[in-house]
């Protein structure tokens, strides 16, 4: 044990340790932890070694400073037959027999050190306590910059929202007219008046955004907001998605919680676009819950509530499935809804011009499992048909 005692003490004097976990308790008892984590983090100042326990249905925390931490990790040892160490030089896994005879294997180090003040606290990019005007004007701040209890959902999602468009900065390409941004079914806008604030105020890039809803009162209050926050460049335009002529050339399209079809009607122009990066939250996926049958998915389809959600999630998956075929890359990641439904993903795609011949055998079973003939495949036309 020695050993250990040795290694640990030399990773704290090098402030080395980048978190470590003990595994494989001795006694297998479901009262107590079967694991235990620990990572350094700063808390009001101070760097702590936090001690995640983790039991069968919770999770315990304890937080120890550096002196404390290597006794207790020791004591630990006592009850763990196995530990692994990431630090910044190297990985260590220790192994404990049955009879407390110590191994140490030394690996390159795989993972890297993490900014410790990332751990403090999550960093929204949009702050509370720091007045902006156009979430005061949306009525989620108050002038001193508080966010409005009943608005703090909204306040999530709006955050969660703009650190999808910062994880495609690097896709949106710089144009000298400015960047073409479309939100189609635009609503009251919330997301809207955030991205033009983080692009143009934050980002400083030149864009061009326009906002399109069905709902006429809607798009005269969000022109009037953006004429008096002095949004120069977003504009609020009243239109079906399906039939939008209004642009001709887009380089990125949005389009949040539009119901059902009207979200491939937004994909459908996007691919035609050629646009480089898509964000798109679906919701209401009714379209294929009329159409799916397969006799072998009969137990999970004899059950409305399952259907509706199987429909949801095959109608989401076509979705990504045939933007890979129109040579996107698509991923399905978590967003926050409002209500915290099962409608809570987000179609991330940009483009990348690489089509497998895979995304077109996948699509293609699918559907002939499913009996599925999808509105999104209708809406591209010759586009897709030629690619399958
Ligand atoms: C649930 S709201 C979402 C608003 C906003 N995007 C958000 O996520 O907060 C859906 C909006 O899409 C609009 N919409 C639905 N179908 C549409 C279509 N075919 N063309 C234009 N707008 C549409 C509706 O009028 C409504 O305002």
């Amino acid at each position: 044990m020695e050993k250990i005692h040795e290694m640990i003490e030399k990773v704290l004097k090098e402030e080395a340790l980048i978190d470590c976990v003990l595994s494989n308790i001795r006694k297998k008892d479901p009262e107590i932890y079967q694991k235990v984590t620990i990572r350094p983090l700063i808390l009001k100042e101070d760097k702590v070694y936090q001690f995640t326990y983790s039991y069968q249905k919770k999770v315990m925390h304890e937080n120890l400073k550096k002196e404390e931490m290597l006794e207790k990790v020791m004591v630990l040892f006592e009850q763990f037959k196995q530990g692994q160490f990431f630090t910044k030089d190297a990985d260590y896994q220790i192994l404990i027999s049955k009879k407390f005879k110590v191994k140490i294997l030394k690996k390159p180090p795989t993972k890297k050190a993490t900014n410790l003040e990332h751990n403090r606290k999550k960093k929204y990019i949009l702050s509370e306590g720091e007045p902006n005007p156009f979430l005061i004007r949306l009525g989620v701040m108050n002038e001193k910059g508080k966010v409005l209890s009943k608005k703090f959902d909204k306040f999530r999602q709006i955050n969660r929202f703009l650190e999808m468009v910062e994880d495609i900065m690097p896709y949106l390409k710089k144009k000298d007219k400015g960047v073409n941004i479309i939100d189609f079914g635009c609503g009251k806008s919330y997301l809207t008046f955030a991205l033009y604030h983080y692009l143009v105020e934050v980002s400083k890039l030149n864009v061009n955004i326009i906002g399109l809803d069905l709902k006429k009162d809607v798009i005269e209050h969000c022109n009037e907001l953006a004429k008096d926050l002095g949004y120069d460049d977003l504009k609020f335009m009243i239109g079906d998605i399906e039939h939008f002529t209004g642009a001709d050339k887009v380089d990125m399209v949005v389009t949040l919680h539009a119901c059902d079809t009207a979200t491939d009607a937004a994909l459908t122009k996007a691919i035609g676009w050629d646009a480089d990066v898509i964000l798109s939250v679906p919701c209401c996926q009714h379209e294929l819950f009329k159409q799916i049958h397969n006799d072998v998915m009969k137990p999970i389809l004899k059950h409305g509530i399952l259907k509706e959600r199987m429909s949801a999630i095959v109608t989401d998956s076509i979705r990504a499935n045939i933007l890979e075929i129109m040579g996107y890359q698509a991923q399905i990641l978590e967003f926050i809804d409002m209500e915290h439904t099962p409608k809570n993903l987000l179609i991330r795609a940009v483009k990348t011009n690489k089509v497998t011949q895979e995304a077109i055998e996948e699509y293609k079973k699918l559907k002939t499992f499913l009996s599925i003939d999808p509105y999104f495949e209708r809406a591209l036309g010759d586009g897709l048909k030629r690619k399958l």
